[in-house]
C-alpha cells in the first residue's frame, strides 16, 4: 500500500493507494475523528459492484451506514440530486461530525463533495474513487461541483477530503472506455509536469491498457503525487493550479457542443490536449518532435484526437468565452512549452485562435 501525504496545514490529508484495500475502509475511517452514522453515496451499477463490500467494511467497524444511490451518469450531477442527498441526511438524523462517503466515479464523488461541503456548512468527507480518472484526478485536489442547466460545474466550492482511498482492483470491473478517458488525465500529467513520467508512459502504455496491476498502481501513485504538489502550491486556482485545466478549454467546448453524449470527459480531455499543442506549435512556442510524441501517446492510449467535423469554429470559441476560466473577457490557455513544462496563456486573441483553426 502506498500513501500520499497532500499537506495543507489544518486540511491536510493522505491518500491510500493499493490493490484489495476496500475491505478495510471502516479500519481506515476509524482512524479519523468522525461520527458513527455515515451517508454513503453512490451509484446503482457501483452500489452492485462494491457496496456489499463496503457497507458491510463499515458496519463491522461499527458505523451506520445510510446508502444515499444517485443516477448514473453527468445528468444526475445536479442541485436535484443534491437536494435528495440533504433531504436523506438530515431526516436520518446525520450532524455535523458525520460523513459523506463517496464511492463511486467522478459524478459521484463530485456531487457528495457538494453535499459534504455544504450540509450543516461542511462535514467530514471521505473519496473513494471507482473509475480510473477519479483515482488520478477528481477525487484529489478539492473541487466539488454540480452542473446548472447553462454550465457544468457551475456551481461548487473547494472542499478538501480527510481521506482518499484507491483500491486499484475496482478498476478490474471498469469498462475499457473508462480506462481510456482515465488515461487522458494521466498524460496530462506527463504533458504538464514531467517528462520522466511521459516517456515512462510511452514504454508502458500497453502493460496498461492490459490492466497490469504494478503499472496501475505505478500511474495512480505518481498522478496523485503530481497533483498534490500543484494543489500544496495554489489550493484555490490563483494561479499555478489552471496548468491542471491543460486540454479543458477545448475539451469542456467538445463535451458542450456535443451535449455530454458522444465523448467522455476523458475523451474530451484528449482532443483538447492535442488541440493545445498543436496551437503550442503554430505559435512556434512547442517544437515539432515534442508534437508528434504527444498526438502519438493519445492515439495509441486509443482516444480520439481530432475536434469532430461537424462543429462550427464560431461555436467552439462563443464556448470558449463562457468557460468558467474567463476572467475579465481573458481566455486562458495552457500551452505546453516542451514535453513536462507548460505555460499558463492570457494573451491569446480571439483573431490568432481564429486563424490557428483555419489550419484545421
Ligand atoms: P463517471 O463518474 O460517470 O463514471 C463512469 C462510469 O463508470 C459510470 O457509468 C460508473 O457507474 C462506472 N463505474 C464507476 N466505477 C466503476 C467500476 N469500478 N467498475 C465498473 N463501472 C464503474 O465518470 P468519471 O470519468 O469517473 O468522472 C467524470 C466526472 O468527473 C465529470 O463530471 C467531471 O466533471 C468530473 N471531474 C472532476 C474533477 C475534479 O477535480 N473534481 C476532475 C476531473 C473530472
Ligand atoms: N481537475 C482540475 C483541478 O483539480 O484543478
Amino acid at each position: 500500500m502506498e500513501l500520499i501525504k497532500v499537506d495543507l496545514g489544518a486540511r491536510s490529508y493522505n491518500i491510500s493507494i493499493g490493490s484489495g484495500i476496500l475491505p478495510d475502509l471502516g479500519r481506515y475511517l476509524k482512524e479519523l475523528q468522525v461520527g458513527k452514522r455515515v451517508l454513503l453515496v453512490t451509484n446503482s451499477n457501483v452500489w452492485r459492484l462494491y457496496g456489499k463490500i463496503v457497507k458491510e467494511s463499515l458496519s463491522d467497524a461499527g458505523y451506520r451506514v445510510l446508502v444515499g444511490e444517485i443516477g448514473d451518469g453527468e445528468e444526475y450531477k445536479t442541485l436535484a440530486t443534491a437536494e435528495r442527498l440533504y433531504d436523506l441526511a438530515y431526516q436520518s438524523g446525520c450532524d455535523r461530525l458525520s460523513p459523506v462517503v463517496a464511492l463511486g466515479g467522478g459524478v459521484v464523488g463530485d456531487t457528495a463533495g457538494f453535499v459534504a461541503a455544504t450540509y450543516l456548512r461542511g462535514v467530514p468527507l471521505i473519496q473513494v474513487p471507482t473509475t480510473l480518472l477519479a483515482q488520478v484526478d477528481s477525487s484529489v485536489g478539492g473541487k466539488v461541483a454540480v452542473n446548472h442547466p447553462r454550465g457544468k460545474n457551475i456551481i461548487g466550492a473547494f472542499y478538501q477530503p480527510c481521506l482518499v482511498l484507491a483500491d486499484i482492483d475496482v478498476l478490474k470491473t471498469l469498462p475499457m472506455r473508462e480506462i481510456r478517458s482515465g488515461l487522458a488525465e494521466i498524460i496530462k500529467y506527463g504533458i504538464i509536469w514531467s517528462e520522466e513520467f511521459f516517456s515512462w508512459l510511452e514504454e508502458n502504455i500497453g502493460a496498461l491498457l492490459a490492466g497490469d496491476a504494478g503499472s496501475l498502481v505505478h500511474v495512480v501513485q505518481e498522478s496523485c503525487r503530481i497533483k498534490a504538489e500543484v494543489v500544496e502550491a495554489d489550493e484555490t486556482e490563483g494561479g499555478l493550479r489552471a496548468i491542471l485545466n491543460y486540454g479543458h478549454t477545448v475539451g469542456h467546448a467538445v463535451e458542450a457542443l456535443t451535449r455530454y453524449k458522444k465523448y467522455t470527459h476523458g475523451e474530451a480531455v484528449g482532443i483538447g490536449m492535442v488541440a493545445a499543442a498543436r496551437l503550442a506549435w503554430s505559435l512556434k512556442l512547442l517544437g515539432f518532435a515534442d508534437l508528434s510524441r504527444i498526438e502519438a501517446l493519445v492515439r495509441r492510449a486509443g482516444l480520439p484526437y481530432e475536434l469532430p467535423e461537424n462543429l462550427l469554429v464560431e461555436d467552439i470559441m462563443e464556448r470558449f468565452y463562457h468557460d468558467k476560466k474567463v476572467i475579465g473577457g481573458n481566455l486562458t490557455f495552457v500551452l505546453p512549452g516542451c514535453i513536462g513544462k507548460v505555460d499558463i496563456r492570457k494573451d491569446l486573441t480571439r483573431d490568432i485562435l481564429i486563424n490557428f483553426s483555419k489550419m484545421r
